[in-house]
């Protein structure tokens, strides 16, 4: 029987393709299902703890497992590896000025290095750090100074079913209601990210961080960006939003960070690059602090930890990352998958956000309580299915309160189909969305996870499993 692909036309709509055509081939491994069986034992059910080689489709992630373009690795061969002042840092830094709008630029290994150089110089100890919502490494970095986050998103976020355009979007008047609490002062700033990873990828409007931008002013609060996934965001305020369908993606990023203070930045996300990150601020006071730390704990202020081929490949990831057809493809590669998913009606968070599909384990398997961990349970079953590699972003990734110890129970249990960039073609959604589907269809039988290891810190990475009988 020859199986027919669904087509953009079936889709209701005429399909796009993607602005690039592929020079080089990784083959990948194709395991049988006790293969699977024994790789997944011995990686205590934690997908993190898998080796690569064990897995077809690997979907664990978007961070540094993006395709670098031909122009990206000759730059590669252009690395001046200096120790101060290699002229790809020039480079890099040129980029940063001119595509986000910052006037000083410190470089990172990668997006913690960054988080930890902003929350070390920009939180005094016992003051407030507001976000839309928690990112697990940035909390860790804002607990680990002093600061205690305090959830504003709007609640909107916390519901999977809720359609609402920005579901990223800051609750103004929760953050009001923080400052008149509390007082400016205790305010160390806000954390805003665009678009919001643990929500499922959703964006902020330009109109909600205009408005932010106008209260912070009043209060002398300055406002920091996690601009990891800010491209994306674009494209949603470009879609969704009024007055910006004629603005391209680089205008609507210059126009968002306008309003920020400063940003860090994973460039293994919407940069494309494997490895690398940066730091970048508007007030001298606070790039000096981050400048002098960077030595400590990255490398010196003109590498960061990254290797000047590494910085060379980055600015020219930064410049490709905002081109409109660019983006288009990649958010629209996402989508493709979430509508195979949405015709077979497998629960997940809506809208479909920029760089996964977001599966709702709790309506997933409505059976399993939150303590046996469906999340993580549903990216074990996942693996064991087809060998298509997942994550789990629930109660393990939530980790515990630090105060009580006690688990911190998200609204959201989640497991994450996360599309690496340039990376992987349609058939490789057609097979992912028909794994997705056999879990579904044997959803009943599934149990559920105990956990038999926990680390300290982020303990997601790390934690072991055993299937509960
Ligand atoms: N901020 C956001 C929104 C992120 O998604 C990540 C990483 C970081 C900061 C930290 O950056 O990994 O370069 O140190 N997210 C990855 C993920 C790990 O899979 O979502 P990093």
């Amino acid at each position: 029987m020859t199986e027919m692909k669904t087509t953009g036309q079936q889709l209701g709509r005429r399909s796009w393709a993607e602005p690039w055509k592929i020079k080089m081939v990784e083959p990948l491994f194709m395991s049988t299902p006790e293969q699977r069986r024994a790789a997944m034992h011995e990686a205590g059910y934690n997908t993190f703890l898998l080796k690569s080689e064990d897995v077809y489709i690997d979907l664990l992630t978007d961070s540094g497992t993006s395709a670098m373009s031909d122009r990206q690795w000759a730059g590669m061969m252009l690395g001046d590896e200096a120790y101060a002042g290699s002229r790809n840092f020039y480079h890099l830094e040129a980029a940063v000025q001119q595509y986000y709008g910052y006037r000083y630029i410190v470089p990172t290994h990668q997006g913690r290095g960054a988080e930890n150089l902003i929350s070390q110089a920009a939180i005094t100890r016992g003051q407030f750090v507001p976000g839309n919502m928690y990112f697990t490494t940035t909390r860790l970095h804002q607990e680990l100074a002093g600061g205690i986050f305090v959830d504003v998103i709007i609640d909107e976020a916390h519901d999977p079913a809720s359609l609402h355009p920005f579901k990223g979007n800051v609750d103004i008047g929760k953050v009001q209601s923080l400052i008149e609490r509390e007082g400016a002062g205790n305010i160390a700033y806000i954390s805003l990210a665009g678009t919001v990873n643990m929500a499922g990828g959703q964006p902020v409007s330009m109109a909600n961080v205009r408005e932010l931008r106008a209260l912070c002013g009043q209060h002398g609060i300055r406002i920091y960006l996690d601009a990891t996934r800010m491209v994306e965001n674009a494209f949603f305020i470009q879609e969704r939003e009024p007055g910006y369908a004629d603005h391209s993606i680089a205008e609507i990023v210059k126009e968002f960070c306008g309003y920020t203070d400063g940003a860090w930045m994973s460039a293994k996300k919407d940069n494309l690059v494997n490895i690398g990150g940066w730091l970048a601020v508007n007030h001298e006071d606070v790039f000096e602090r981050a400048r002098n730390m960077v030595v400590v704990y990255e490398g010196l202020h003109t590498y960061g930890g990254m290797a000047g081929r590494d910085m060379e490949a980055l600015a020219i990831g930064i410049e490709e990352s905002m081109q409109d057809q660019h983006v288009r493809s990649r958010i629209g590669q996402v989508r493709y998958l979430g509508t195979l998913l949405e015709q077979w009606g497998i629960p997940m968070v809506k809208p479909v956000g920029g760089h996964a599909i977001f599966l709702d384990a709790r309506a997933f398997y409505p059976h399993l309580a939150q303590s046996v961990f469906p999340g993580q349970t549903l990216a074990a079953e996942l693996y064991l299915d087809s060998g298509v590699r997942s994550m789990e972003r629930g109660v393990v990734s939530a980790g515990r309160d630090p105060e009580t110890g006690d688990h911190r129970y998200p609204k959201l249990e989640l497991t994450r189909l996360t599309i690496p960039r340039r990376v992987y073609t349609q058939s490789h959604m057609d097979v992912v969305a028909e794994s997705v589907k056999a879990v579904y269809d044997r959803r009943e039988e599934t149990r559920g996870l105990r956990m038999v290891y926990e680390p300290q810190y982020l303990r997601f990475f790390q934690a072991r499993f055993e299937p509960i009988e």
